[in-house]
């Protein structure tokens, strides 16, 4: 995935490869990762990226490049209409079936036992997670029951909307300050300056954890998130490495906690409950990382995406100052239009069939939820934004049943006061540069995104 601005790399941390020992597999996997580092094309080389004149047969969608190019419209808008439910044989991740409407992809997962989310099987991301215990980071939207129900029940008070109701006060006041601080007639990058600023400053919030040093949890988390960086030969144990720092500051954290009387924030929560409060180290340091990453770019892409829209559709951004009651739709609408994870994963346990399709005993099925939320028989010019369409709810950018996401409502909260108090501020970004978006298959979004702010 990924692939946020990333820390400097420092070369004595790579490992030298020895490309003769690998398998054909692995070392094409090598020199795509290097590649990418180096910021090559791939669409120039031999396997061009698909369009919608590409055969069928030939069409993967798992190239990172078509998000990071922003070629994936056509490619999706055809496999919906002629193929929802895709084989493709070849790819750097191995063969997978696409699905690419809202249908099948619901009826995925409301079968939770068939199609599985284990990281023993395979995991929830279309790169095959590690089912080594030794080295694995087992979370629990990479479960399944009953050991799924057991740890989410554990996380999701802090996400009731009481607490919502809470956190109102707090998102509002820093959002306001931040808003206020903002130069004016001044270019600035959006992406690093509002949306990654009220993001992760959502987080240390809600783990409590401290604010000085809240920049950390962006830089683990862009890391973690990174598939890229965990595929890659060189990279995969710089990515480790940050991911045990993270660990070490999160036990220290933790063990405070768990010393002290139980508080309002996430972490104590955790460290208080039963099915949290005893995992071992990897566990919770797998549940940490799923807070992290989980609510980190997701958000953060949705408030750039928000800039991004206004400027795409300048006549929604008037509609909206007209009729201020539009906001929570508009949010809807926009985390839709966005949906910043393009895909989720899951692995069938048996041989079965989905509409017509026979599905093999460890297939794996990958669920693009940016396809869906374009789904002709669902959505009416679904690559429009309408800030008044009436089913925009009906989105699936947060999935569908048992793993839906925990944390919307606290994204949705955290876009609805974004909206609100631009309106009132009646600030209006205006795009002055080129965008740069994330080159991945998983994360949807941007990586800069230079502005001024204008006022209407
Ligand atoms: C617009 C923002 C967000 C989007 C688009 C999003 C999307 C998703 C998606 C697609 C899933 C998996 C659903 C499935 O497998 O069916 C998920 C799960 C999850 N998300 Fe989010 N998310 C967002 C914000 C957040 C936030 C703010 C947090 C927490 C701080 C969060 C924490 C989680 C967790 C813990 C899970 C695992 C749930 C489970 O397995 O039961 N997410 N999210």
């Amino acid at each position: 995935m990924a692939t946020q601005p990333r820390a400097e790399i420092n070369p004595e941390d790579l490992k030298k490869l020895d490309l003769d020992a690998m398998t054909p597999e692995e070392r094409y996997r090598a020199e795509y990762a290097k590649e990418w580092r180096d910021g090559l094309d791939r669409s120039t080389l031999e396997k061009p990226l698909a369009t919608a004149d590409t055969p069928l047969a030939e069409i993967d969608v798992s190239r990172p490049e078509l998000y990071a190019l922003d070629r994936w419209q056509p490619v999706f808008e055809k496999l919906r209409r002629e193929d929802p439910i895709h084989w493709c044989e070849d790819s750097v991740y191995g063969p997978f079936w696409s699905l690419t409407t809202q249908k099948p992809i619901i009826h995925v997962e409301a079968l939770p036992d068939i199609y599985s989310s284990d990281w023993r099987n395979g995991g929830f991301t279309i790169l095959n997670s590690t089912n080594d215990e030794t080295i694995a980071l087992p979370m629990f939207i990479g479960m399944d029951r009953p050991e799924h129900t057991a740890q989410r029940r554990t996380v999701s008070p802090a996400f009731t909307p009481s607490e919502m109701k809470r956190l109102d006060e707090d998102v509002r006041k820093r959002t306001s300050e931040l808003l206020d601080s903002l130069p004016r007639g001044e270019e600035f990058d959006w992406v690093d300056t509002v949306s990654i600023e009220l993001t992760t400053g959502m987080l240390a919030i809600l783990f409590g954890f401290p604010w000085e040093d809240r920049r950390k949890l962006t830089e683990w988390s862009d890391w973690m998130g990174d598939v890229n960086a965990a595929m890659d030969p060189e990279l995969g144990p710089v990515r480790m490495q940050k991911m045990y720092e993270a660990a070490a500051y999160f036990q220290s954290l933790w063990k405070q906690r768990k010393a002290s009387e139980p508080g309002p924030d996430l972490l104590s929560m955790m460290a208080h409950s039963d099915a949290l409060g005893e995992m071992d180290d990897r566990n919770f340091l797998g549940n940490i990382t799923l807070l992290i990453v989980g609510g980190n770019d997701t958000t953060r892409n949705t408030m750039s995406a928000y800039a991004y829209a206004l400027n795409q559709f300048p006549e929604q951004g008037r509609k909206l100052e007209e009729n201020p009651e539009l906001v929570a739709n508009a949010g809807q609408e926009i985390i839709r239009w966005q949906t910043p994870l393009a895909h989720m994963r899951r692995t069938a346990m048996e041989d079965t069939e989905l509409f017509g399709k026979q599905i093999k005993k460890g297939d794996k099925l990958v669920m693009w939820y940016l396809s869906a939320n374009r789904d002709e028989e669902v959505f009416d010019d679904g690559h429009l934004i309408d800030f008044e369409r009436g089913n925009a709810r009906r989105q699936l950018a947060f999935g569908y049943g048992i793993h839906r996401c925990v944390g919307a409502r606290l994204a949705e909260l955290q876009i609805r006061v974004l909206i609100e108090e631009m309106a009132k501020r009646r600030l209006r970004p205006e795009i002055t540069g080129e965008i740069e978006r994330v080159n991945s298959n998983f994360v949807h979004g941007y990586k800069k995104m230079p502005v001024k702010l204008a006022s209407y």
